[in-house]
């Protein structure tokens, strides 16, 4: 088995990439309410309380907008 070349699952990485630090939201989570229907950044911070946290989004909206964006939900 060639370790150097094998890939670390989408899934896995997704449930461990934090993506607000703040409230320890997963970027997993994230995609699971973009999938269930959230297109806008007041969706995602009632839904998952990301952005809520002591930064009040200033270290994470960007990265969810690009998520937001990466997804086609904008
Ligand atoms: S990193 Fe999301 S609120 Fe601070």
């Amino acid at each position: 088995m060639d370790f150097e070349t094998q890939t670390i699952p989408d899934s896995i990485l997704d449930k461990y990439t934090k993506v607000c630090t703040c409230r320890s939201i997963s970027r997993k989570t994230l995609k699971e309410a973009i999938h269930n229907g959230c297109t806008s950044i007041p969706q995602i911070k009632e839904q998952t309380r990301a952005m809520t946290g002591s930064c009040k989004g200033k270290n994470c909206a960007s990265k969810i907008v690009a998520l937001l964006k990466e997804m086609d939900a904008l």
